[in-house]
């Protein structure tokens, strides 16, 4: 019997059948999954045949409904994904761009899926520099120049055809029932309206489309209904990409893009397609770590950060002690640097992938690592002023029981995009134009430095940080991660694969364990609550800049397959997400 096993130790508590598998999910005691301890903190949800964690309960529920249906990975990855577009709209979209890394059982290999936007052709280096050769915020976050020619769509129907097993209409089928029959607006979605109302309701048409007729937000319960979304998810389902690139909904983008100065034309959209890629992977200890090539900096980095910290005994300095966060901030600081320098689009510029990810360039940077004193950024490059963020991605992870597996991050930029919605079509355009280096050596929102091979270029992808990741252990899959946050993806899934590796922790204390962020520049490391004052203080001790904030670092949406059990674990620091397995 298919069941949702969310909660199910709670449950089990509750029931008094401690020590006995709940009669709905086993059949016998002796099934139970060695994941059982009592002395955890943080319990995964545990499925056998198929899961999907994700930002949101209902995209989540709609994956497994298709993993049920006889789905594979990759059919409930999509469907997923357009389902979110509906649900989750502060992340989920069809108006912007990701990646999809996919382990595909048949070959035991995996792929990678790039549908990142592309800047439009009329673009150039000097598009969002303001007369005095500054940036200006306002058109490069919220105009209508802010956005990148979208790239879900193309992304998502490239993996469904190429790997996907059921029908178009089939995988689309939930969404176009969700944005057309409506839903009861949850908790989180009412607050994510709400927090970016503001910047919404200067838009007039996402003031009608994500608020009631008297301009308040849809309260919790009450159904919010999308028959513009409907209809644009009705034509991809007829009509595939030609259903969104061209044809009505093209109609409608180039339409808005002229009446707000926008640069999309019919022809960017005409000629966008998705690009499959191999992936980045390298080893640490007996794990095999398959993560984002460029356009993302992701994996590189990612790997880079694992390959210093390889040469240290960082079991026996103890997770989250002193020493180990050093360690890991002069990891990050090292990669940090070399993003601001030698990333960008591989279709445009030579990124040194090779040799950025090699093991003895790591063995040079760990020999200027000092064991007790922080490197200033400055020592390590020149240094910059700081800037701040605010963003919204989103993370969703698949598995199925053929052994497929899905992780994918996507995302609109920042949270509901630029906040422009395109009449006639229920979705909102993305900033993602932002993510180039708009003043390259110059600091954007994200107070990061990006350099000259990440400058605006029409037709070029600007680099990302989004690293959906997939840790294989004895050549099979054995952890499917991913997060949000801009830069702080790479420094959160860095910090949850060692969780995982290194600490031995389950699924769900990785992705819930305290973190820290270090991008270079600013040079500072953040800190979320949950590490000890005592630990702080030795950091300040060996010179770290420190900054103890309540706001949290990235939130990761995992699974982990071991001895043929799936464990799920969505992170708590936003409300809202759903582990949804059988
Ligand atoms: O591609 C990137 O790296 C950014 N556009 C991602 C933005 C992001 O993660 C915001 N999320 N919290």
């Amino acid at each position: 019997m298919a069941t949702i096993l969310q909660y199910w130790f709670l449950a089990m508590l509750a029931s008094g059948l401690l020590g006995l598998a709940p009669a709905q999910a086993r059949d016998s005691a002796s099934e139970l999954p060695p994941i059982i301890d009592y002395e955890e903190r943080f319990l995964p949800v545990v499925a056998r045949q198929g899961m999907v964690v994700g930002p949101e309960r209902l995209a989540s529920e709609v994956g497994l409904q298709i993993l049920q249906q006889g789905g594979n990975a990759v059919d409930a990855a999509v469907a997923t994904g357009f389902a979110l577009a509906v649900t989750y709209p502060r992340a989920g979209n069809l108006g912007g761009g990701g990646f999809m890394l996919i382990h595909l059982a048949e070959g035991n290999r995996q792929t990678f899926i790039d549908y990142r936007e592309t800047a439009p052709a009329a673009a150039h280096r000097e598009l969002f520099l303001d007369e005095n050769g500054a940036i200006d915020g306002q058109r490069t976050y919220f105009s209508h120049q802010s956005a990148g020619v979208p790239g879900t769509v193309a992304g998502l129907l490239y993996a469904q055809d190429k790997y996907g097993s059921m029908s178009r209409a089939k995988v689309l089928a939930p969404a176009i029932a969700l944005a057309e029959k409506g839903f009861p607006v949850s908790f989180s979605l009412n607050y994510e309206i709400d927090a970016r109302g503001q910047r919404l309701r200067q838009n007039p048409e996402a003031l009608r489309l994500f608020f009631k007729a008297d301009g308040s937000v849809y309260d919790i319960g009450e159904i919010w209904r999308q028959p513009d979304l409907a209809g644009t998810l009705r034509r991809i389902a007829r009509n595939g990409r030609e259903g969104f690139y061209e044809g009505e909904v093209a109609k409608h983008i180039v339409a808005e893009m002229a009446a707000g100065g926008g640069l999309i034309t019919a022809r960017d959209l005409a000629q966008y397609r998705a690009v499959e890629r191999e992936p980045v992977r390298g080893a640490f200890g007996d794990y095999e770590v398959v993560s984002a090539p460029p356009p993302s900096s992701g994996g590189i980095h990612i790997l880079q950060i694992l390959n210093i910290l390889e040469g240290y005994d960082l079991a026996e300095m103890g997770h989250n002690s002193a020493a180990y966060l050093h360690h890991l901030t002069e990891a990050m600081k090292f990669a940090f640097a070399d993003r601001s320098e030698y990333l960008g689009d591989p279709d445009f510029i030579d990124v040194p992938v090779q040799q950025l990810i090699d093991k003895r360039y790591a063995a040079r940077l760990r020999q200027q690592i000092r064991p007790d004193e922080a490197i200033p950024s400055a020592a390590i490059a020149p240094g910059r002023e700081l800037h701040h963020e605010s963003t919204d991605t989103t993370h969703y992870s698949v598995a199925d029981r053929h052994g497929n597996v899905v992780s994918n991050t996507y995302t609109l930029n920042f949270s509901f995009g630029s906040g422009i919605a395109v009449p006639g079509t229920g979705m909102l355009l993305n900033n993602e134009m932002g993510d180039f280096a708009a003043n390259p050596g110059h600091p954007d929102m994200f107070g990061l430095v990006q350099g000259e091979r990440n400058s605006v270029a029409g037709g070029k992808r600007p680099l990302s940080s989004m690293s959906p990741t997939i840790v294989l252990r004895d050549g099979r899959p054995w952890l499917a991660t991913g997060s949000p946050g801009g830069s702080r993806i790479i420094t959160t899934v860095a910090q949850t694969l060692l969780n995982a590796m290194v600490f031995d922790m389950n699924v769900a204390t990785a992705g819930i364990s305290a973190r820290v962020h270090h991008q270079w520049l600013p040079d500072n490391l953040l800190v979320e609550q949950g590490i000890s004052p005592d630990t702080i203080r030795l950091l300040r001790g060996m010179g770290h800049e420190l900054e103890v904030s309540n706001r949290t670092i990235g939130r990761t949406q995992s699974i982990m397959l071991q001895n043929g059990w799936l464990y799920g674990a969505t992170d708590t620091r936003r409300p809202g997400g759903w582990v949804a397995g059988y």
